[in-house]
C-alpha cells in the first residue's frame, strides 16, 4: 500500500516495521468519529470556498457510503491499514479518485487523531454516566427497602455502631454522584476542537475552526496549535476519574464479599452473579465481585502507564502518543462492564 505521509522518504519500510508502527487494531473504535470528523472537514473547506461544492459533494457521499459499508459489514477495516485515518482515506480515494486527498487539505493527522479521540471519549463520557446514574437510583431504591434494616457500622472492621442499611448503602451513592460530577466536569475540557491545528503551527489556508467546531458540536477550539496536537491531560483526566470510580467499586466489592461471608451473613447475592462448588456445598462465591475488584488493578495501571507516557515529551506530537489508546480505551471497557455488573 502506498504511504500518504511518503515525503522525502521512499516509504518503503519493513513489514516488521509496518507492523509495528501500525495502531489500526485499536483505533479502528474510533470509524465513525474519523468519518464524522471529515465530514465537518469537507464542510468547513467548502464553506471556506477553499474546495469546491461539487468536491465537497463528491467526498462527503463518499465518506456516507464508506460509513455505511463499515456499518453493514460490507467493507472490512484492513487490519493491514496502519492507522484508521489512513484507512478512511484511501479507500475513499479508491473509490472516488484522485478529488478524495483533497480531505486532508489543512489538517493533519496529528489534529485529527487528536480530534477524533475527543469526539469518541466524549461519547463514553455520556454513556458511562447515564450508567452511573442507573446505579445511584437502584442504590436509592435498595435503600428506600432498608430504612429500618438495623447493621453494624464499623471502624476498624470492629463493629463501632448500629447503623440502617440504608445509611450505609447510600454511602456509595454520595461516591457515585461525586464521580458524576468529576465526568460532568471532564466534558467540558474534552469538548473543545483541535481540529485545524494541522500537524502543530495551522496551516495558511483561510479557514474557519470555530465553524467546523460548531458543526462537530464542541464547546470551543484549543487556543494554542502546539498545544492542540500535544495535549493529551483530558485523558489523563479521564484515566484518573475511571481510577476514582474503580477505587468506589471496588470498595463496594469488598464489602459484598466480606458481608455474603457465612462469617458476617449480612446479604445474600442472586445465583445470577455467584458460582458454587461440588465438593463444598456450603459455598457461593462472590466471584463477579471478586473480579470488579481484582480488575481495579489495571485501570490504575493505565493511568500510571498514561502518566509515564506523556512523562518528558517534548511538544509537539510524537508517536508515544500512539499508545494512549490502548490505555484509555481498556480502562473505559473495564469500568464500564465492571459499572455494569455492579
Ligand atoms: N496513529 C497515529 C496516532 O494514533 C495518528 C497520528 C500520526 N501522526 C504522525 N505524524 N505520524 O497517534
Amino acid at each position: 500500500m502506498s504511504k500518504l505521509w511518503k515525503g522525502r522518504t521512499s516509504a518503503k519500510t519493513s513489514v516488521l516495521a509496518d507492523e509495528f508502527n501500525s495502531s489500526i487494531k485499536i483505533d479502528k473504535r474510533m470509524y465513525k468519529e474519523d468519518i464524522e470528523g471529515s465530514m465537518a472537514h469537507v464542510a468547513m473547506l467548502s464553506h471556506c470556498n477553499i474546495i469546491t461544492k461539487v468536491e465537497a459533494k463528491k467526498i462527503t457521499d463518499g465518506l456516507v457510503k464508506i460509513l455505511k459499508d463499515i456499518e453493514s459489514g460490507k467493507l472490512k477495516i484492513d487490519d493491514k491499514a496502519e492507522d484508521i485515518h489512513m484507512f478512511v482515506e484511501e479507500v475513499l480515494t479508491k473509490r472516488i479518485g484522485d478529488v478524495g486527498k483533497k480531505l486532508h487539505t489543512a489538517r493533519s493527522r496529528n489534529d485529527q487523531v487528536a480530534l477524533d479521540v475527543r469526539l469518541n471519549l466524549r461519547k463514553e463520557i455520556t454513556l458511562i454516566n447515564f450508567t452511573l446514574d442507573k446505579l445511584i437510583n437502584l442504590i436509592i431504591d435498595i435503600a428506600d427497602k432498608n430504612r429500618n434494616t438495623i447493621m453494624s457500622g464499623f471502624t476498624h472492621l470492629q463493629k463501632a455502631q448500629p447503623i440502617t442499611f440504608a445509611h450505609y448503602i447510600l454511602a456509595y451513592g454520595m461516591m457515585f454522584k461525586r464521580d458524576m460530577e468529576r465526568l460532568y466536569d471532564l466534558y467540558k475540557r474534552v469538548n473543545v476542537s483541535p481540529i485545524g491545528a494541522c500537524a502543530l503551527a495551522g496551516t495558511t489556508y483561510k479557514t474557519d475552526r470555530v465553524y467546523e467546531a460548531k458543526l462537530l458540536e464542541m464547546d470551543s477550539i484549543c487556543e494554542n496549535s502546539i498545544d492542540a496536537v500535544s495535549d493529551r491531560d483530558f485523558i489523563v483526566e479521564f484515566a484518573s476519574d475511571l481510577s476514582i470510580i474503580a477505587i468506589h467499586l471496588s470498595r463496594l466489592a469488598e464489602e459484598t464479599i466480606l458481608f455474603t461471608s457465612a462469617e458476617f451473613n449480612y446479604i445474600e447475592l442472586s445465583d445470577a452473579v455467584t458460582t458454587g462448588s461440588s465438593i463444598m456445598p456450603q459455598k457461593k462465591n462472590s466471584d463477579m465481585a471478586e473480579l470488579v475488584r481484582g480488575k481495579t488493578g489495571r485501570v490504575y495501571g493505565n493511568l500510571l502507564n498514561i502518566l509515564t507516557l506523556l512523562k518528558g515529551l517534548p511538544l509537539a506530537y510524537n508517536k508515544d502518543m500512539q499508545e494512549d489508546k490502548e490505555l484509555i480505551f481498556d480502562s473505559v471497557d473495564t469500568v464500564k462492564n465492571s459499572l455494569n455488573i455492579s
